[in-house]
């Protein structure tokens, strides 16, 4: 009974050691479950935040446009022609260069490809703008790899350059008003469809998303337009800036972090039609998104010479917008013309300058507000001249469009933005 009752105690025990362990196997294959799936949402999540990073960072390359001048190189006509084979040589040179000076520096992995955007004549030597394109780059460490890449190539610039003389003096980097498109292939009244990137400083500007005025990009953080397009709506908040050739398709939508009205317009009076609006984020420049320049204020347009208005406005007067940016080609008109009898009699002022034809035909119309009318140099670098301001309808005889005349406002600008 004893025995009996013992193995009867020991019965209950075994069960009792059998089931502990049983329960901590069931517990180890639960932990094991646990452990597995913490596993497999690890690397779901690595998966994922590789895949993010390629999409967001490895798709979006930067660009950097250098130019400078060649001495021991004449400037030949054929360079002109980018598929001439003197154009070829000259590019597989500077690409070598860049290659050579990239590879050999701390930017050599994101260092990707190089091109030759433009070849210029400069006193019968040549000028070379070319374009870098770097990989990933997060906003705002932009300024700083800029910086290293102008040091990389100051260096490299000051010493060996091969067989190119390099006149480091005239080295730039990241300048203003050129298009880093090979060649550009008039609806702004009377205009054409302008090409991707014949016009990088254009913007959209929009105010909850639908497109009110055009605005010019002059610095990667600020953009000029019209005092006007903000007479009822002055809260950034409700602003955005959008790039690219189609309004149906823009690129890189910016918010709107401040807008400077100039502080004597008057609405609906014309004087200082101007207003300065700095973005949230600054811009990275691509080959389709750069800043013109900006004159000087004791620059003189002279009357008559060739100026280019771009814009999304309408293509007549109470016509239809287009989707594709248009561009007009016409003159200036000086402001006594301007200020004739049969014309504006009397109207136009110190800060405002005429362009188009008196006989009509081609002009800025509502929607292009705001927008550039910009005039190339020599040099093939494009300025700004005039902000889309006001005008009797659109494209009329004797009517010309009227434009706030940028030299006049410089010193203000500066004032504002520190440029
Ligand atoms: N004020 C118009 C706008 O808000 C632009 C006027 C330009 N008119 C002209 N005929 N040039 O879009």
């Amino acid at each position: 009974m004893a025995k009996g009752q013992l193995q009867r105690q020991e019965q209950p025990w075994t069960i009792l050691q059998n089931r502990t362990e049983l329960d901590r196997n069931m517990k180890l294959t639960r932990s094991g479950k646990i452990a597995l799936i913490i596993l497999v949402v690890i690397i779901v999540a690595a998966v994922i935040g590789v895949i993010v990073y390629f999409v967001v960072y490895g798709k979006t390359p930067f660009y950097y446009h250098i130019s400078f001048k060649l001495t021991n190189v004449e400037y030949d006509n054929k360079f002109g022609k980018p598929y001439s084979q003197e154009y070829i040589d000259l590019n597989e040179r500077i690409v070598s260069l860049m290659n050579k000076t990239f590879q050999a520096s701390k930017m050599r992995r994101q260092y990707v490809i190089s091109h030759v955007a433009k070849v210029r004549e400069d006193n019968g030597k040549t000028i070379v703008d070319v374009v870098l394109k770097f990989k990933s780059c997060y906003n705002n460490n932009a300024a700083i790899f800029r910086d290293r890449a102008r040091n990389i190539l100051l260096q490299k610039l000051i010493g060996d350059t091969g067989s190119l003389c390099i006149d480091s003096s005239s080295f730039q980097l990241s300048g203003c008003g050129r298009r880093t498109i090979l060649s550009p292939g008039n609806k702004i009244a009377g205009g054409l469809d302008s090409a991707e990137g014949e016009w990088p400083w254009q913007a959209s500007l929009q105010q909850n998303n639908i497109h009110r005025c055009g605005a010019t990009l002059i610095s990667n953080s600020w953009l000029l337009t019209a005092a006007h397009c903000f007479v009822n709506a002055k809260d950034p908040r409700q602003w955005s800036v959008t790039f690219g050739l189609l309004l149906s398709d823009s690129k890189l939508k910016q918010s709107v972090k401040n807008i400077i009205v100039h502080e004597k317009y008057r609405y609906p009076a014309h004087d200082y039609d101007i207003a300065v609006i700095n973005l949230s984020k600054p811009v990275l420049y691509t080959t389709t998104i750069r800043k013109v320049c900006l004159p000087e204020a004791n620059y003189n347009f002279p009357p008559n010479s060739d100026v280019v208005v771009t814009g999304w406005g309408s293509r007549k007067t109470d016509g239809t917008s287009p989707d594709v940016l248009q561009k007009g080609i016409m003159k200036i008109i000086d402001n006594v013309t301007c200020n004739k009898k049969e014309v504006y009699n009397g109207t136009i002022t110190n800060g405002m300058l005429c362009a188009g034809f008196l006989e009509g035909r081609v002009d800025a119309c509502q929607g292009d507000s705001g927008g550039p009318l910009v005039s190339s140099d020599s040099r093939g670098i494009w300025f700004l001249v005039g902000i889309v301001s006001w005008g009797d309808e659109c494209a009329l005889p004797n009517k010309p469009g009227v434009y706030t005349r940028v030299t006049y406002y410089r010193n203000w600008i500066a004032s504002k933005t520190g440029l």
